[in-house]
């Protein structure tokens, strides 16, 4: 059986270069590597709703800024389905099937939801819906068949859960399911990125975001604005690159060309590092290395973008034509599933038979 990508994210804002490391990047290539028969990408509205059901507005004019997010980074609707959770229904019927083969303890113990519930103030009132997205999420998967889910470790805990789901759904019923297994991002410092402030994780509320959709003059402020080493006061003194944010993102998106390019004088990150632990290395070069880095990272994305933001009609199409053929895959899919668990009655002809017979009649 071939291999098949499914993944996606909540449309809850613009996307940012955390996105773009820890999964954006690694989408477009597997997409162009020609190693797997499908890709689909999804913009989860339906999850989004699932705490942000009082703010619709809010996940309703995400949408667009999402799949423009895709379009520019290389995402290609001629290679990968690009489509819209809420828009398949198939989606929540799964979902209402797998809720039978998990318990509220198993939900409980999933360690991105707990944390999410204390991140939302949800402790004293949990939505169910909520609540019960890790099974949604499974229905996402397992609708498509996928075999691969690109993702950052944050998301492991639902591909557990996926595949216990699948396990269990396949030793009770009938072997329809397939086991996802998760596609990390495969350096360090791109699984978590963080913000330009050097806290955790990059997020909107604290306001300490890259996003793909910034102008040239807005990441270069952003770099030059960005944490360092807050021992590192003059340049001659020896400076720390553990928890350097410039260092962190030097690392998820340095390359050697780029050295060659703007750095000449150095032959790589390793040596540019030790200079910079030894001292005599200034913030200023490092932030400028990086603004060009990020540039020149940055530049097609944004061209490409300006291209897209011509003809949004054109995109919200993409998006729909994608919905259909999703559709049609989650259709079969839910077709086998029903089947499997005997509630396809009208399709059996075995059984109406059998009954028949049992009352002696026809
Ligand atoms: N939970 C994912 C996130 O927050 C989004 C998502 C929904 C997803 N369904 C999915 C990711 C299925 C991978 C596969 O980013």
């Amino acid at each position: 059986m071939g291999k098949i990508i499914l993944t996606g994210d909540r449309p809850t804002g613009r996307l940012h270069v955390g996105h773009y490391v820890g999964s954006l990047r690694r989408r477009v290539e597997l997409q162009n590597s020609g190693e797997y028969d499908k890709t689909f990408i999804m913009i989860a509205d339906a999850q989004a709703l699932t705490d942000n059901f009082e703010n619709p507005e809010k996940v309703r004019l995400n949408i667009i800024e999402v799949a423009l997010d895709y379009l520019s980074c290389g995402l290609d609707p001629t290679k990968s389905t690009l489509f819209i959770q809420s828009q398949i229904q198939e989606l929540c019927e799964l979902t209402f099937y797998y809720m039978d083969l998990v318990t509220v303890s198993r939900l409980q113990r999933n360690p991105t939801v707990k944390a999410e519930i204390k991140m939302r103030d949800f402790e004293a009132s949990i939505p169910v819906g909520f609540f019960t997205y890790p099974i949604s999420q499974a229905a996402d998967i397992t609708a498509f068949k996928a075999t691969t889910v690109p993702v950052g470790d944050d998301q492991l805990p639902m591909i557990e859960q996926t595949r216990e789901i699948v396990r269990k759904f396949n030793s009770i019923y009938d072997e329809v399911l397939v086991e996802p297994d998760a596609l990390l991002p495969d350096n360090e410092a791109s699984m978590r990125l963080p913000g330009i402030d050097g806290k955790q994780k990059m997020s909107k509320s604290l306001g300490n975001c890259i996003y793909l959709s910034d102008t040239e003059e807005d990441v270069r402020a952003k770099v030059m604005d960005m944490y360092t080493d807050p021992l590192h006061i003059k340049v001659s003194d020896p400076g720390h690159i553990e928890g350097n944010t410039v260092f962190t993102y030097l690392d998820a998106f340095s390359k050697p060309e780029h050295f060659a390019e703007y750095m000449p004088d150095y032959a790589g990150l390793e040596e540019l590092k030790e200079h910079y632990k030894k001292g005599g290395l200034g913030d200023v070069k490092i932030k400028r290395f990086l603004n060009s880095v990020l540039q020149e990272e940055l530049a097609p994305i944004r061209a490409r973008r300006a291209e897209f933001e011509k003809d949004i009609p054109a995109v919200y199409d993409i998006l729909k034509e994608g919905s259909d053929v999703a559709r049609e895959t989650a259709a079969n899919t839910l077709a086998e599933v029903k089947k499997a668990m005997k509630i396809d009655y009208f399709e059996d002809e075995e059984l109406i038979r059998m009954q028949s017979e049992k009352y002696g009649k026809n």
